[in-house]
């Protein structure tokens, strides 16, 4: 299942057959006239974006090793107004943040953005494209490019500037547009460009003349039922992020493969992995038909998350991480996969986002009360683990006072609970193991604690 696509940039439904250098000018202009996102300065980023704009995630994530962000270099490629420059510096404690942008106007909000939060002596701004980077004469650790590549005439060769900035271990977060998700959004950029409302920059009256348009139309056309409610007209970046958006594409897996390999870059993850799991789309995993079960034993990485998305469009983002070929440690194996020998040696960490104060009340009130832990009120992930058990929410408090070796926890376990409940008799290690391996593999899976083997 590989993709036959010598372009990269291969589809386009999209209205987009500008010269680079204009679409540049256009796509320019489009955000000095209104920076992107528009987020009021004193809004604080919510704990899902601290999660995916933590290095540890990433590197974790590559490496099984948990990382420590202080005096790393990350840069955030097309910054917009800031607010991901801003869940970077937060997010990651002691690192330095570049922020840059194609858009005098984005970068100006995204400095006093991070000035407002006191965060300006951790972050430094440029007015600079993409493929201008190798200016900065600089290497980074980590680079964050959000919601820009899929605008991009060569995304290849902006994948590849990235990777010209990036440490040999360094790990790059980016993101395309999904062919198949937005396909409707597609369609209505192309009839706004046919209507010439992409010649110029789009504003107010663009957005008047294209919500005229869908309003007159019948309720059951089929483009207005699935893309229009009648709110749109009032909200201009919507409009402008989609049906007026200059120099949007859509991808799809394969491409991004393609892409990757055009740039010498090699895949590590999707960033919202665990929505990407083709297993969780049949009813029972245990009864698959046949020949499929027999194709995934021995299907790449590539055609399993290709073949998620042809059956399940659900992700307006192809959201991925990527490092230079051979970088980092990808010599181990998952935990879902450990032997319960290969537990002996190995560390706990909680995931930095849920080492707050609420969490440790709210896990701590769920041991004692005997009532379950719901995750989704800390970090609500679509496809987390929704609920913990009061037994189990205990077993985890020792990790708010630093990581554990799984042998303390066991040991912290058996002090908690030190005789069985069913039989009274007491609490051998071998029983306070096995729920605490069946809990750290659903939370690793999960993605809110980090288990490493010792060095
Ligand atoms: C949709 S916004 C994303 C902003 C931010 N990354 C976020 O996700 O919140 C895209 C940003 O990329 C910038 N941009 C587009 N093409 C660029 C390029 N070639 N080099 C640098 N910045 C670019 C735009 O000016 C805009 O601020």
């Amino acid at each position: 299942m590989t993709a036959d696509n010598p372009a990269i940039a291969p589809q386009t439904d999209t209205p987009t057959d500008a010269p680079p250098d204009d679409l540049l000018a256009k796509i320019r202009a489009q955000f000095d006239r209104a920076p992107y996102p528009r987020i009021a300065l004193d809004t604080l980023p919510p704990p899902p974006k601290l999660y995916y704009h933590s290095v540890q995630t990433a590197f974790y994530r590559r490496d099984q090793r948990v990382v420590d962000p202080a005096g790393m270099d990350i840069l955030d490629v097309g910054c917009g107004s800031g607010f991901g420059t801003m869940a970077l510096a937060i997010a990651n404690p002691g690192a330095t943040v570049v922020g840059a942008d194609l858009s005098p106007a984005s970068v100006d909000l995204a400095q006093k953005r991070l000035g407002h939060h006191g965060l300006g002596d951790r972050a430094e701004f440029v007015t600079l494209s993409l493929e201008e980077l190798a200016q900065l004469g600089r290497q980074f650790d980590y680079i964050n490019c959000d919601e820009l590549l899929y605008l991009q005439p060569d995304p290849a060769a902006s994948l590849a500037a990235m990777g010209a900035v990036l440490k040999p271990h360094g790990i790059i977060r980016a993101n395309l547009h999904s062919r198949h998700q937005r396909s409707e959004y597609f369609k209505a950029q192309q009839i706004a460009s046919m209507l010439g409302l992409l010649d110029d920059n789009p504003g107010e009256f663009e957005v008047e003349a294209f919500s005229d348009l869908f309003d007159a139309l019948r309720d059951d056309c089929r483009l207005k039922a699935r893309t229009w409610n009648k709110d749109n007209r009032e909200q201009e970046e919507k409009m402008m992020m989609n049906f007026l958006f200059q120099g949007d594409r859509g991808f799809t897996v394969p491409d991004l493969f393609d892409m990757l390999g055009a740039a010498d870059l090699e895949f590590v993850s999707m960033i919202n992995w665990q929505g990407w799991n083709l297993l969780e789309l049949f009813k029972d995993q245990e009864e698959l038909p046949a020949f499929l079960a027999m194709g995934l034993d021995m299907a790449e990485e590539a055609d399993k998350l290709a073949l998620y998305e042809l059956l399940h469009f659900e992700h307006r983002l192809i959201d991925f991480w990527c490092s230079h070929p051979d970088a980092g440690d990808r010599d181990w194996t998952p935990v879902e996969e450990w032997e319960p020998e290969d537990w002996e040696a190995t560390v706990v960490h909680l995931h930095p986002q849920l080492h707050t104060d609420e969490f440790r009340q709210a896990l701590e009130a769920a041991a004692l009360d005997g009532k379950n832990l719901n995750m989704n009120d800390h970090l609500p992930f679509p496809w987390g683990l929704a609920t913990v058990s009061s037994a189990m929410a205990g077993l985890l408090a020792p990790l708010f006072s630093g990581p554990k070796s799984f042998e303390d926890l066991v040991a912290a376990g058996r002090r908690s609970r030190p005789v069985d409940p069913v039989t009274l008799d007491p609490m051998g290690p071998d029983q306070a193991m096995a729920p605490l391996r069946y809990l750290l593999r659903e939370f690793v899976k999960a993605g809110y604690v980090f288990v490493e083997p010792m060095a």
